[in-house]
């Protein structure tokens, strides 16, 4: 079985692709996670995240760079999101993903355009999203309590910004697949979001 999730940053779709994951003994992979190692290398290139040829070079990078916790930092997200508009870094890192989905058993993968493009077939799609203001107000603390200096007004633009990257870039642009299920998680608990994304996959399995 393949699940799709896909949706904007900080929208909650990583912790409910792990705990789909979780529920369904399914392997996860968090895709943006991928984008983030080749915004990171283009950095310790010292290249540049917008230009094409710096970012594909920065597509060979070690395993361990997964593992680096510098890749969960804002300023790394907004160069993933840079890198991932030029449709040579989505091409050199779209057969990992798609390896990754069709494992024997099956998988959870995360990220913009998992529905749409790297597993269209997929047995259920989620597209999970909540407003700007409510995904600034949870990495506003989520910051917070890890003990790093925040401003909410500037993690409200820095999201904004890369909203509007993210779905108005050409190639595999952040956008919900026709069939997939939205589930807006503004004014749910994590507990409650995760119930709703198992219903709505346990929907989707009936159906098929
Ligand atoms: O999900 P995230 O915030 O870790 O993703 C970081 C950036 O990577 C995001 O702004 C756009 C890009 N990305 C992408 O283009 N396609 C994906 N499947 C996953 C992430």
């Amino acid at each position: 079985m393949i699940i799709a999730v896909d949706g904007p940053t900080a929208s909650g779709k990583g912790t409910i692709s792990r705990a789909l994951a979780a529920h369904y003994g399914l392997r996860w992979l968090d895709t943006g996670l991928l984008y983030r190692a080749v915004g990171r290398q283009v950095e310790l290139n010292g290249g540049n995240a917008d230009d094409p040829a710096d970012a594909l070079a920065a597509c060979v990078f070690p395993d361990s760079l997964l593992d680096d916790p510098v890749l969960r930092d804002e300023a790394t997200g907004g160069l993933a999101s840079r890198v991932s508009i030029h449709p040579q870094v989505r091409a050199a890192l779209n057969q990992r993903q798609v390896d990754f989905a069709n494992q024997p058993g099956g998988a959870v993968l995360d990220g913009r355009d998992i529905g749409t493009v790297i597993a269209p077939n997929a047995d259920a799609k989620l597209f999970v999203t909540a407003s700007a203001e409510v995904r600034a107000t949870r990495r506003y603390g989520e910051m917070r309590g890890r003990g790093i200096m925040a401003n909410y007004e500037s993690i409200l633009a820095d999201i904004k910004a890369r909203d509007k990257r993210d779905s108005e870039r050409t190639d595999a642009p952040l956008k919900a697949a026709e069939d997939a299920v939205l589930l807006d998680n503004g004014n749910l608990t994590i507990g409650a979001a995760v119930q709703a994304a198992i219903a709505a996959v346990e929907a989707r399995l009936q159906r098929s």
